[in-house]
């Protein structure tokens, strides 16, 4: 088979390669660095200015992602070449169509962004069509349903809004009595009103991991293949991620069934790019919990431990390239939250956090902070992932987030 020839013009130029973000936090962020040294013109949209991304890309825009009419108009004045959705709430209609008439190329594909941005979607295809293992679950969309699911599928369980993420809106719910309040509580954290939600019982695991998944094209054949990074253990903590760290270790009968697992739903939701496929351990066993179709937030340790980030590696794959998903390290990643709810915050402490020449720092430089939002994110490379999670923690404590005065 012939070479495949793959071209990028340059930025602000009639040959410009454009690529639009849709959503411009910390992690789109680092993908326009990396599309940015390849020469690729980017575009980055949020629904508030000087979000992350929007700092580092050529233009940006404030607009309301979910509203078709803003979105559909987005698109048509700045005709990308590729789109890549880097959050959920996205009016999803407008990319299935603009896929269908060849305006754009969806990152990895319309249907991978509109089936994972509801919980349903996805539950359904991993579990009913393609056969994987899971959580059990029930969807329910009134108090009443919702009251005989949580019975159905017994206590504990967790409860999340079908249309949210960064565990908005979901609980755990021990005993009946609690039933009510989570239904009032995910009402608060979906994105829609009277939103659905999935009820899923509990899964005992070990640890948790996230198996980044790559989907990139043969240089030689052009055939699509899959790449897998080395797994990322993390803890979470009322369903937001606090630290991570790579390789988590796991039985090689598991490895193998998690790679079956990711390789199965990445090929049913297309495309090119990274996925991150969450899954649940407990010695041989594997559960699909989720995917993003799109980089990871516990993959940001990649940045520590990889000769490509996650980040390089959605870049090259968007953009027909081959990838490396080669570990040189053991690292870690621990959060930092603003820890106080103010605008434009310093962080001080800087040189102190950064004393241990094995330890980095990322700043998202997010304009407005609140005491559980994520500004940034110390990572550490050690002899041992657990020495790396000592280090990066540490490293994350020293920065100290104040009002600028
Ligand atoms: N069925 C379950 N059994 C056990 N633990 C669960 C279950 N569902 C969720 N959890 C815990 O809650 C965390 C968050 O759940 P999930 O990933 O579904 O939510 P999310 O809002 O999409 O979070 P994020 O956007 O940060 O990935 C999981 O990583 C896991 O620690
Ligand atoms: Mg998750």
């Amino acid at each position: 088979m012939s070479r495949m020839s793959v071209t990028l013009g340059t930025p602000l130029q009639s040959s410009a390669y454009k690529v639009l973000l849709l959503g411009s936090g910390e992690l789109g962020k680092e993908v326009v660095i990396s599309l940015q040294r390849l020469g690729v013109e980017v575009h980055a949209a949020d629904r508030y200015s000087n979000a992350p991304a929007m700092q580092v890309a050529h233009f940006s825009y404030t607009i309301d992602m979910t509203d078709p009419v803003a979105l559909q108009q987005l698109i048509e004045s700045i005709q990308p070449h590729l789109i890549v959705p880097e959050i959920e709430a996205i009016a999803t209609d407008v990319l299935i169509d603009i896929e269908s008439k060849n305006i754009a190329k969806v990152i990895p594909s319309a249907k991978a962004v509109s089936l994972t941005m509801n919980r349903e979607g996805i539950r359904v295809l991993a579990a009913e069509e393609l056969g994987l293992p899971t959580s059990a679950y029930r969807f329910a969309n009134s108090l009443e349903s919702f009251r005989a699911a949580c019975d159905d599928i017994g206590y504990p369980n967790f409860v999340k809004p079908v249309m949210s993420s960064s565990g908005k809106g979901q609980s755990r719910v021990k005993a009946f009595e609690e039933v009510d309040a989570a239904w009032e509580y995910a009402q608060t954290g979906g994105r829609v009103q009277n939103c659905t939600v999935i009820v899923e019982a509990q899964i005992d695991f070990d640890f948790e991991i996230t198996l980044l998944t790559v989907r990139a094209q043969n240089p030689e054949t052009g055939e699509i293949e899959t790449h897998f990074c080395d797994p990322i253990g993390h803890r979470q903590d009322a369903g937001d991620y606090v630290e991570s760290w790579q390789p988590q270790a796991m039985s090689p009968i598991a490895l193998e069934e998690a790679k079956r697992i990711a390789d199965k739903v990445t090929k049913a939701l297309g495309g090119c790019g990274v996925f991150g496929v969450e899954l649940f351990i407990k010695a041989d066993k594997v559960w699909f919990s989720e995917v993003s179709p799109r980089p990871h937030d516990t993959g940001l340790v990649t940045l520590a431990s990889q000769f490509q980030s996650e980040f390089e590696l959605h870049a090259r794959a968007i953009l027909g390239l081959s990838v490396n998903t080669t570990r040189h390290s053991q690292a870690a990643s621990a959060v930092i939250y603003a820890g106080v709810d103010a605008n434009d915050l310093s962080y001080s402490n800087l040189n102190l956090a950064l004393q241990h020449p094995d330890t980095d720092l990322r700043l998202f430089g997010k304009p407005e902070g609140f005491k559980r939002r994520r500004m940034g994110v110390a990572t550490a490379r050690a002899e041992t992932t657990d020495q790396a999670r000592q280090l990066a923690q540490a490293a994350a404590d020293q920065v100290v987030v104040s009002h600028h005065k």
